[in-house]
Protein backbone atom coordinates (compact mmCIF):
# COMPACT_ATOMS: atom_id res chain seq x y z
CA UNK A 1 0.00 0.00 0.00
CA UNK A 2 1.07 3.02 -1.08
CA UNK A 3 2.63 5.91 2.02
CA UNK A 4 0.06 8.39 0.59
CA UNK A 5 -2.83 7.41 -1.06
CA UNK A 6 -4.63 10.30 -3.57
CA UNK A 7 -6.98 11.69 -1.79
CA UNK A 8 -10.19 10.23 -2.16
CA UNK A 9 -13.43 11.86 -3.29
CA UNK A 10 -16.25 10.02 -0.63
CA UNK A 11 -19.81 11.55 -0.44
CA UNK A 12 -21.38 9.89 2.60
CA UNK A 13 -24.01 8.10 1.44
CA UNK A 14 -26.13 8.23 4.93
CA UNK A 15 -28.03 5.14 4.33
CA UNK A 16 -28.97 4.13 8.00
CA UNK A 17 -28.66 0.37 8.84
CA UNK A 18 -31.57 -2.04 9.42
CA UNK A 19 -30.68 -5.32 11.30
CA UNK A 20 -29.46 -3.50 14.94
CA UNK A 21 -29.98 -2.36 18.60
CA UNK A 22 -30.45 1.41 18.64
CA UNK A 23 -30.78 3.52 21.30
CA UNK A 24 -34.11 5.23 21.41
CA UNK A 25 -34.29 7.22 24.84
CA UNK A 26 -32.47 7.51 27.97
CA UNK A 27 -34.12 5.18 30.11
CA UNK A 28 -34.85 7.90 33.22
CA UNK A 29 -36.86 10.01 31.22
CA UNK A 30 -39.15 7.05 30.24
CA UNK A 31 -41.76 6.38 33.49
CA UNK A 32 -44.49 3.76 33.50
CA UNK A 33 -47.59 4.61 32.70
CA UNK A 34 -46.68 6.93 29.78
CA UNK A 35 -45.97 7.25 26.50
CA UNK A 36 -43.51 9.10 24.67
CA UNK A 37 -42.51 10.19 21.16
CA UNK A 38 -38.94 8.42 19.62
CA UNK A 39 -37.83 8.68 15.98
CA UNK A 40 -35.46 5.92 14.81
CA UNK A 41 -34.19 5.85 11.15
CA UNK A 42 -36.81 7.78 10.49
CA UNK A 43 -39.87 5.27 11.47
CA UNK A 44 -41.56 7.10 14.17
CA UNK A 45 -41.71 5.19 17.64
CA UNK A 46 -44.52 5.42 20.69
CA UNK A 47 -42.33 4.32 23.58
CA UNK A 48 -42.87 3.63 27.28
CA UNK A 49 -43.31 1.33 30.27
CA UNK A 50 -46.19 -0.90 31.43
CA UNK A 51 -47.13 -0.95 34.83
CA UNK A 52 -44.76 -2.96 35.82
CA UNK A 53 -41.84 -0.70 34.24
CA UNK A 54 -41.03 -2.96 31.43
CA UNK A 55 -40.24 -0.89 28.37
CA UNK A 56 -41.72 -1.43 25.18
CA UNK A 57 -41.58 0.54 21.45
CA UNK A 58 -44.28 0.44 19.24
CA UNK A 59 -44.85 1.79 15.42
CA UNK A 60 -46.11 5.35 16.69
CA UNK A 61 -49.15 4.47 13.71
CA UNK A 62 -52.49 2.97 14.45
CA UNK A 63 -52.66 -0.56 11.48
CA UNK A 64 -56.01 0.92 11.24
CA UNK A 65 -56.24 4.47 9.88
CA UNK A 66 -52.47 5.28 10.72
CA UNK A 67 -53.71 7.59 13.56
CA UNK A 68 -51.01 7.95 15.85
CA UNK A 69 -50.53 5.82 19.20
CA UNK A 70 -48.98 8.54 21.13
CA UNK A 71 -51.95 10.30 21.09
CA UNK A 72 -54.31 7.61 22.89
CA UNK A 73 -54.79 6.42 26.28
CA UNK A 74 -52.37 4.00 27.99
CA UNK A 75 -53.60 1.79 30.52
CA UNK A 76 -50.12 0.25 31.99
CA UNK A 77 -51.20 -2.57 30.04
CA UNK A 78 -53.11 -2.11 26.48
CA UNK A 79 -52.43 1.08 24.56
CA UNK A 80 -55.94 2.80 23.53
CA UNK A 81 -56.29 4.23 19.94
CA UNK A 82 -57.88 7.89 20.48
CA UNK A 83 -59.36 7.31 16.73
CA UNK A 84 -62.06 4.33 17.00
CA UNK A 85 -60.72 3.16 20.37
CA UNK A 86 -58.75 -0.22 18.80
CA UNK A 87 -56.62 -1.46 22.02
CA UNK A 88 -53.61 -3.26 21.05
CA UNK A 89 -51.08 -5.49 24.02
CA UNK A 90 -48.04 -2.74 23.99
CA UNK A 91 -44.88 -5.41 24.27
CA UNK A 92 -46.09 -7.52 21.03
CA UNK A 93 -48.84 -5.01 19.30
CA UNK A 94 -51.19 -7.68 19.04
CA UNK A 95 -55.22 -6.04 18.93
CA UNK A 96 -57.67 -6.54 21.90
CA UNK A 97 -60.31 -4.84 20.43
CA UNK A 98 -61.97 -3.12 18.07
CA UNK A 99 -65.17 -1.45 19.78
CA UNK A 100 -67.31 -1.59 16.53
CA UNK A 101 -67.76 -5.23 16.71
CA UNK A 102 -70.78 -5.53 17.19
CA UNK A 103 -71.76 -9.39 19.04
CA UNK A 104 -72.29 -11.45 15.01
CA UNK A 105 -69.45 -9.81 13.54
CA UNK A 106 -66.72 -12.49 13.64
CA UNK A 107 -63.06 -10.35 12.68
CA UNK A 108 -60.46 -12.23 14.03
CA UNK A 109 -59.44 -8.82 16.13
CA UNK A 110 -56.24 -11.49 17.57
CA UNK A 111 -54.65 -11.71 14.11
CA UNK A 112 -54.41 -7.96 14.16
CA UNK A 113 -51.13 -6.40 15.20
CA UNK A 114 -49.58 -2.84 15.60
CA UNK A 115 -46.30 -2.70 14.75
CA UNK A 116 -43.81 -3.81 17.80
CA UNK A 117 -40.09 -3.64 18.00
CA UNK A 118 -38.26 -5.77 20.07
CA UNK A 119 -37.24 -3.23 23.20
CA UNK A 120 -34.52 -3.64 26.46
CA UNK A 121 -33.36 -1.72 29.05
CA UNK A 122 -29.68 -1.47 29.29
CA UNK A 123 -27.07 0.68 30.76
CA UNK A 124 -29.35 3.78 31.42
CA UNK A 125 -31.12 3.27 28.09
CA UNK A 126 -34.21 2.27 26.45
CA UNK A 127 -32.92 0.21 23.42
CA UNK A 128 -35.05 -0.73 20.14
CA UNK A 129 -33.76 -3.68 17.61
CA UNK A 130 -35.07 -1.80 14.08
CA UNK A 131 -35.48 -5.14 12.11
CA UNK A 132 -34.78 -5.26 8.26
CA UNK A 133 -38.11 -4.02 6.87
CA UNK A 134 -40.74 -6.78 6.89
CA UNK A 135 -42.03 -8.41 4.26
CA UNK A 136 -45.36 -7.08 2.52
CA UNK A 137 -48.63 -8.35 5.13
CA UNK A 138 -47.37 -6.83 8.51
CA UNK A 139 -50.07 -5.48 10.22
CA UNK A 140 -51.36 -9.06 10.26
CA UNK A 141 -48.13 -10.42 11.57
CA UNK A 142 -46.22 -11.14 15.19
CA UNK A 143 -43.13 -9.51 15.03
CA UNK A 144 -39.95 -11.49 15.47
CA UNK A 145 -37.52 -11.14 18.39
CA UNK A 146 -33.85 -9.75 18.09
CA UNK A 147 -31.55 -11.99 16.92
CA UNK A 148 -28.99 -10.61 20.39
CA UNK A 149 -29.48 -8.94 23.24
CA UNK A 150 -28.54 -5.35 23.22
CA UNK A 151 -24.61 -4.13 23.49
CA UNK A 152 -23.54 -3.71 27.16
CA UNK A 153 -20.74 -1.49 28.55
CA UNK A 154 -17.88 -3.48 29.64
CA UNK A 155 -17.71 -3.50 33.41
CA UNK A 156 -14.63 -4.92 35.53
CA UNK A 157 -15.57 -4.83 39.15
CA UNK A 158 -19.29 -5.32 40.78
CA UNK A 159 -19.00 -1.31 42.33
CA UNK A 160 -19.29 1.25 39.53
CA UNK A 161 -20.57 4.98 39.11
CA UNK A 162 -22.20 5.23 35.57
CA UNK A 163 -23.24 8.61 33.71
CA UNK A 164 -24.54 9.86 30.35
CA UNK A 165 -24.35 12.15 27.64
CA UNK A 166 -27.06 13.24 24.54
CA UNK A 167 -26.48 15.64 21.83
CA UNK A 168 -28.69 15.81 18.54
CA UNK A 169 -26.74 16.93 15.62
CA UNK A 170 -27.66 18.08 12.52
CA UNK A 171 -25.67 15.77 10.12
CA UNK A 172 -26.31 12.53 8.61
CA UNK A 173 -25.36 9.10 10.46
CA UNK A 174 -22.51 9.07 8.56
CA UNK A 175 -20.56 12.38 9.37
CA UNK A 176 -21.56 11.91 12.54
CA UNK A 177 -19.51 8.49 13.08
CA UNK A 178 -16.73 9.60 10.90
CA UNK A 179 -16.40 12.66 13.34
CA UNK A 180 -16.29 10.68 16.45
CA UNK A 181 -13.75 8.35 15.35
CA UNK A 182 -11.53 11.34 13.59
CA UNK A 183 -8.03 11.98 15.27
CA UNK A 184 -7.12 14.51 13.69
CA UNK A 185 -10.02 17.31 15.10
CA UNK A 186 -8.53 16.88 18.87
CA UNK A 187 -5.93 20.16 18.72
CA UNK A 188 -8.37 22.20 16.58
CA UNK A 189 -11.87 21.38 18.41
CA UNK A 190 -10.90 20.53 22.13
CA UNK A 191 -9.01 23.00 22.94
CA UNK A 192 -9.19 23.39 26.47
CA UNK A 193 -5.85 24.01 29.04
CA UNK A 194 -6.97 21.22 31.32
CA UNK A 195 -6.52 19.11 28.27
CA UNK A 196 -4.06 19.89 26.25
CA UNK A 197 -2.88 22.91 24.32
CA UNK A 198 -2.22 23.02 20.54
CA UNK A 199 1.09 23.52 20.59
CA UNK A 200 1.43 20.13 22.01
CA UNK A 201 0.50 18.49 18.60
CA UNK A 202 2.71 15.54 17.65
CA UNK A 203 3.19 12.80 15.96
CA UNK A 204 1.51 9.83 17.03
CA UNK A 205 0.98 5.93 15.62
CA UNK A 206 -1.34 3.63 16.78
CA UNK A 207 -2.18 -0.04 15.85
CA UNK A 208 -5.47 -1.10 14.67
CA UNK A 209 -6.96 -4.83 13.78
CA UNK A 210 -9.75 -5.96 12.28
CA UNK A 211 -12.35 -7.51 14.81
CA UNK A 212 -15.72 -8.94 13.68
CA UNK A 213 -18.14 -6.25 12.04
CA UNK A 214 -15.26 -3.39 13.03
CA UNK A 215 -12.01 -2.51 14.11
CA UNK A 216 -9.67 -2.09 16.83
CA UNK A 217 -7.08 0.39 18.44
CA UNK A 218 -4.85 -1.96 19.88
CA UNK A 219 -4.14 -1.64 23.81
CA UNK A 220 -1.90 1.54 24.18
CA UNK A 221 -0.75 3.34 26.62
CA UNK A 222 -2.19 6.49 25.80
CA UNK A 223 -1.15 10.38 24.95
CA UNK A 224 1.33 11.45 27.81
CA UNK A 225 0.22 14.93 26.80
CA UNK A 226 -2.75 15.24 27.89
CA UNK A 227 -3.40 16.16 32.16
CA UNK A 228 -6.16 13.68 32.81
CA UNK A 229 -3.84 10.55 32.04
CA UNK A 230 -1.47 12.00 33.95
CA UNK A 231 -3.91 12.55 37.08
CA UNK A 232 -4.96 9.02 36.71
CA UNK A 233 -1.18 7.13 36.38
CA UNK A 234 -0.59 9.65 39.92
CA UNK A 235 -3.58 8.50 40.91
CA UNK A 236 -3.79 4.64 40.11
CA UNK A 237 -0.16 4.25 41.37
CA UNK A 238 -0.40 2.04 38.33
CA UNK A 239 2.73 1.94 35.81
CA UNK A 240 0.89 1.37 33.09
CA UNK A 241 -2.58 2.56 31.88
CA UNK A 242 -4.09 1.30 28.79
CA UNK A 243 -6.88 1.89 26.52
CA UNK A 244 -8.60 0.44 23.70
CA UNK A 245 -11.11 1.52 21.41
CA UNK A 246 -13.45 -0.39 19.37
CA UNK A 247 -15.65 0.61 16.58
CA UNK A 248 -18.36 -1.42 15.70
CA UNK A 249 -20.86 -1.38 12.81
CA UNK A 250 -23.24 0.18 12.95
CA UNK A 251 -22.63 2.97 15.53
CA UNK A 252 -21.03 1.66 18.48
CA UNK A 253 -17.57 3.43 20.03
CA UNK A 254 -16.12 1.78 22.97
CA UNK A 255 -13.17 2.54 25.27
CA UNK A 256 -12.04 1.13 27.83
CA UNK A 257 -9.24 2.26 30.09
CA UNK A 258 -7.23 0.57 32.79
CA UNK A 259 -5.14 1.27 35.28
CA UNK A 260 -4.65 -1.70 38.32
CA UNK A 261 -7.15 -2.29 39.79
CA UNK A 262 -8.91 0.86 38.46
CA UNK A 263 -11.00 0.96 35.19
CA UNK A 264 -13.38 3.47 33.05
CA UNK A 265 -15.37 2.17 30.14
CA UNK A 266 -17.68 3.86 27.47
CA UNK A 267 -20.01 3.33 25.28
CA UNK A 268 -20.87 5.87 22.32
CA UNK A 269 -23.43 5.52 20.00
CA UNK A 270 -24.39 7.44 16.94
CA UNK A 271 -27.72 7.13 16.52
CA UNK A 272 -29.51 7.97 12.74
CA UNK A 273 -32.69 9.63 13.42
CA UNK A 274 -33.52 11.07 9.93
CA UNK A 275 -31.29 11.28 6.81
CA UNK A 276 -29.50 14.25 8.14
CA UNK A 277 -30.07 14.39 11.72
CA UNK A 278 -28.47 11.84 14.62
CA UNK A 279 -27.39 11.95 18.18
CA UNK A 280 -24.67 11.32 20.39
CA UNK A 281 -25.41 9.55 23.54
CA UNK A 282 -22.23 8.21 25.48
CA UNK A 283 -22.72 6.19 28.79
CA UNK A 284 -19.83 5.99 30.78
CA UNK A 285 -18.96 3.84 33.50
CA UNK A 286 -16.30 3.75 36.02
CA UNK A 287 -14.62 2.56 39.49
CA UNK A 288 -11.84 5.40 39.87
CA UNK A 289 -12.69 8.43 42.47
CA UNK A 290 -15.71 5.95 43.31
CA UNK A 291 -15.36 7.50 46.56
CA UNK A 292 -13.98 10.87 46.09
CA UNK A 293 -16.39 14.30 46.17
CA UNK A 294 -17.57 15.64 43.31
CA UNK A 295 -14.96 13.60 40.83
CA UNK A 296 -17.67 12.48 39.27
CA UNK A 297 -19.24 15.87 38.38
CA UNK A 298 -16.08 16.82 37.17
CA UNK A 299 -15.60 14.04 35.21
CA UNK A 300 -19.20 14.72 33.63
CA UNK A 301 -18.25 18.16 33.22
CA UNK A 302 -15.59 17.73 30.84
CA UNK A 303 -17.47 15.14 29.18
CA UNK A 304 -19.92 17.40 28.13
CA UNK A 305 -17.56 20.05 27.17
CA UNK A 306 -16.29 17.61 24.87
CA UNK A 307 -19.18 16.39 24.01
CA UNK A 308 -20.50 20.46 23.09
CA UNK A 309 -17.37 20.96 21.35
CA UNK A 310 -17.87 18.14 18.66
CA UNK A 311 -21.71 19.21 18.20
CA UNK A 312 -21.33 22.87 17.76
CA UNK A 313 -18.48 22.08 15.22
CA UNK A 314 -20.78 19.03 13.33
CA UNK A 315 -23.71 22.15 13.22
CA UNK A 316 -21.60 24.38 11.62
CA UNK A 317 -20.29 22.11 9.02
CA UNK A 318 -23.98 21.02 8.48
CA UNK A 319 -23.83 24.53 6.68
CA UNK A 320 -20.90 23.50 4.59
CA UNK A 321 -22.68 20.17 3.99
CA UNK A 322 -25.67 21.99 2.55
CA UNK A 323 -24.72 22.49 -0.73
CA UNK A 324 -23.91 19.00 -1.03
CA UNK A 325 -19.41 19.52 -1.52
CA UNK A 326 -17.48 17.32 -2.85
CA UNK A 327 -15.51 15.65 0.00
CA UNK A 328 -11.69 13.87 0.25
CA UNK A 329 -10.54 11.35 3.26
CA UNK A 330 -6.90 11.52 3.49
CA UNK A 331 -4.41 8.86 4.89
CA UNK A 332 -3.65 8.02 7.60
CA UNK A 333 -5.76 10.37 9.82
CA UNK A 334 -8.83 9.61 7.71
CA UNK A 335 -7.98 5.74 7.21
CA UNK A 336 -10.70 4.73 10.41
CA UNK A 337 -13.33 6.88 8.43
CA UNK A 338 -12.45 5.01 4.87
CA UNK A 339 -12.78 1.32 7.08
CA UNK A 340 -16.45 2.79 8.30
CA UNK A 341 -17.37 3.03 4.94
CA UNK A 342 -15.75 -0.16 3.62
CA UNK A 343 -17.53 -2.03 6.11
CA UNK A 344 -20.81 -0.73 5.69
CA UNK A 345 -20.34 -1.59 2.19
CA UNK A 346 -19.27 -5.71 2.76
CA UNK A 347 -21.74 -5.35 5.66
CA UNK A 348 -24.78 -4.74 2.91
CA UNK A 349 -22.73 -6.66 -0.02
CA UNK A 350 -22.75 -9.59 2.54
CA UNK A 351 -26.85 -9.14 3.05
CA UNK A 352 -27.09 -8.89 -0.73
CA UNK A 353 -25.51 -12.40 -1.38
CA UNK A 354 -25.97 -14.26 1.97
CA UNK A 355 -22.08 -14.72 1.72
CA UNK A 356 -19.86 -13.98 4.49
CA UNK A 357 -18.89 -10.36 5.50
CA UNK A 358 -15.43 -9.69 3.84
CA UNK A 359 -13.80 -7.21 6.22
CA UNK A 360 -12.15 -4.82 4.36
CA UNK A 361 -8.75 -5.04 6.50
CA UNK A 362 -6.19 -7.61 5.71
CA UNK A 363 -5.07 -7.51 9.02
CA UNK A 364 -3.06 -5.36 11.68
CA UNK A 365 -2.44 -1.80 10.46
CA UNK A 366 -0.17 0.66 11.76
CA UNK A 367 -1.53 4.71 11.31
CA UNK A 368 0.33 7.55 11.64
CA UNK A 369 -0.66 11.11 12.11
CA UNK A 370 -0.44 14.52 14.13
CA UNK A 371 -2.45 15.17 16.37
S1 LIG B 1 -57.15 4.80 13.54
FE1 LIG B 1 -56.73 3.78 15.37
S2 LIG B 1 -58.57 2.85 15.88
FE2 LIG B 1 -58.96 3.76 14.01
FE1 LIG C 1 -14.37 15.18 19.14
Amino acid sequence: MPELDLPQRQSPDSLMLTGFWYRALAADRVHRNQLYKATLLEIPLVIGRDRLGQPFALRDSCPHRGMPLNCGRFDGENLECGYHGWQFDVHDGQCQLIPSLTADQNLKVDRIYAGSYACEEQDSFVWVFIPDPAPPGAGFALRGEAPEPSPQIEKFSSKYKSAYLQAEMPVSIDHGIIGLMDPAHGPFVHQAWWWRAQHSIHEKKKNFEPIPNGFRMSAHTPSSNSAPYKLLRLYADADSITTTIDFVLPNIRSETIRAGKYWFSSLTTVTPIARNRCRIDVVAAWNLFRWVPFVPDLLKFFFAKFVEQDRHTMELQAEGLKHNPHLMLIDDADRPAKWYFQLKAAHLEAKRTGAEMKHPMPGPVTLKWRS
